[in-house]
C-alpha cells in the first residue's frame, strides 16, 4: 500500500477561466464540494494517509480551506513555491516530506485508477518510475507514451501531429516514483516530468514503465469537461469516495431547501443548502444546484451546474451549461455548450 502522495496544484487553469479567476482550479466545486476533497477521498480509499500539496497558484485559498487535513482524515503538508517550478521541480520542492515509494497526481484529474494494482505492477517490474496510461481516440494534444511488451517505456512523444501518432496511450498524470529519482531533478529550478525527468531517466537506462488502465479518467481542463465530470458523477458513470451514497436516480437536497409543490424535479439532482425552487420550475437531471440559489417561477434547467448564490430568472430555459456569478458586478454568467 502507498502511504504518501504529492498532489500538483500549479497553473491558473487558463482554459477554465472565467471559473478560476480567483479560485485555484482544484478548489472549484464538483457536486458542491471542492474538487480537491474528492481527490483526498480517492487517495484515502487506497490507504494513502499523508498527502503533500505542491502549490504555486493561490496557495492560501487551499491552505486555509484544508488546514492540516484533520477534517479530511488525511495528514496534509504543503510545499509552496516562490515561483512555479514545473511538475518535477514541484515534487523536488516537496522532497523533505517524502519517505519511501510515493505517488504523484496532477491536481486536475479525476480517475478511478486502482493505485494498489499500479503499485503491484511497479514492484513486479522493479521500476524506478511508473506512469499510468489511459487510452484516448485523439492523442494529438497529449503526451503519448510508447511502451514495449511488458510495459517498459521506449519513447515519449509530446503532442504528436496526426501523422506522428504511433500510440493512443497517453500519460494520465499519475505516477509512482522511487525517492532515488529525485536526485535527477535540479534543486529550485523549473523542471518538468514530461520533457525533463522521464526522458532523462530513459537516457540513463533507468527502468521506467507505463501502466495501462481502462477505467474512468478525465482531465478537468475545460468548462465542458468540468460539466461532464459533474454529470458523470451524478449518473454513476464513476463514483466519488467523498459522496459514495449519492442517490443515483433521485434528488439529494439539503434539509433547508424550499421546493414549491408544483415544481418538477427529475434526478439525478443535487441541491445545496438554502436554495429555493419556485412555482412550476422544471429541473431535469443531471443537475447540480449550489447553496443559496434561486430558480425562478417556470424556469427550466437541464444538464447544468449552478454555483453558490446563483439566481435564475423566471421563465429562463437553460440546458447544457454552467452558471456562476461573475467576479465583477455579481451578475450571473452562463457558459453554455449548445445542444447535447
Ligand atoms: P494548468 O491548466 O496550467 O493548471 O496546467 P495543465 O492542465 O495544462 O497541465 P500541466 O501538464 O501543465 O500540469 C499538470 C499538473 O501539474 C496540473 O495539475 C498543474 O496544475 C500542475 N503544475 C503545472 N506546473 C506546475 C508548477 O509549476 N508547480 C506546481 N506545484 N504544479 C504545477
Amino acid at each position: 500500500m502507498l502511504s504518501q502522495a504529492v498532489i500538483l496544484v500549479g497553473g491558473q487553469g487558463t482554459r477554465l477561466r472565467p471559473l478560476t479567476y480567483r479560485l485555484p482550479k482544484p478548489m472549484i466545486p464538483v457536486l458542491n464540494r471542492p474538487f480537491l476533497e474528492h481527490t483526498l477521498a480517492y487517495l484515502k480509499s487506497h490507504g494513502v494517509g499523508s498527502a503533500i500539496l505542491a502549490l504555486s497558484y493561490l496557495p492560501e485559498a487551499i491552505q486555509s480551506h484544508l488546514g492540516n487535513g484533520a477534517n479530511h482524515n488525511m495528514a496534509l503538508s504543503y510545499a509552496v513555491e516562490a515561483s512555479p517550478l514545473g511538475t518535477a521541480g514541484a515534487v523536488k520542492n516537496a522532497e523533505p516530506y517524502l519517505e519511501g515509494t510515493f505517488a504523484v497526481l496532477n491536481g486536475d484529474i479525476f480517475t478511478d485508477l486502482n493505485l494498489d494494482a499500479m503499485l503491484g505492477f511497479h514492484r513486479s517490474r522493479g521500476a524506478e518510475a511508473t506512469i499510468a496510461l489511459t487510452r484516448v481516440d485523439d492523442p494529438c494534444s497529449f503526451g503519448v507514451v510508447e511502451t514495449e511488451e511488458g510495459g517498459r517505456v521506449r519513447r515519449f512523444v509530446e503532442k504528436p501531429s496526426p501523422d506522428q501518432v504511433t500510440s493512443h496511450w497517453i500519460n494520465a498524470g499519475v505516477y509512482i516514483l522511487e525517492p532515488e529519482v529525485l536526485r535527477h531533478i535540479p534543486q529550485a529550478s523549473h523542471y518538468m516530468f514530461e520533457r525533463g525527468l522521464f526522458p532523462r531517466l530513459l537516457e540513463l537506462g533507468e527502468p521506467v514503465y507505463g501502466y495501462p488502465f481502462s477505467g474512468y479518467w478525465l482531465d478537468m481542463g475545460t468548462p465542458e469537461k468540468y460539466l461532464n465530470l459533474n454529470c458523470d458523477l451524478l449518473s454513476a458513470k464513476v463514483i466519488s469516495h467523498l459522496i459514495p451514497d449519492l442517490s443515483r436516480d433521485g434528488v439529494s437536497c439539503a434539509a433547508d431547501t424550499v421546493i414549491h409543490p408544483s415544481a418538477s424535479i427529475s434526478g439525478p439532482v443535487v441541491i445545496g443548502g438554502g436554495s429555493r425552487i419556485d412555482r412550476g420550475a422544471r429541473i431535469t437531471g443531471p443537475v447540480v444546484i449550489g447553496a443559496d440559489c434561486r430558480i425562478g417561477e417556470g424556469a427550466s434547467l437541464e444538464r447544468a451546474v449552478l454555483w453558490t448564490g446563483v439566481s435564475i430568472e423566471a421563465g429562463s430555459r437553460l440546458k447544457q451549461c454552467l452558471v456562476n456569478r461573475s467576479e465583477t458586478g455579481g451578475k450571473e454568467q452562463v457558459i453554455s455548450f449548445g445542444q447535447p
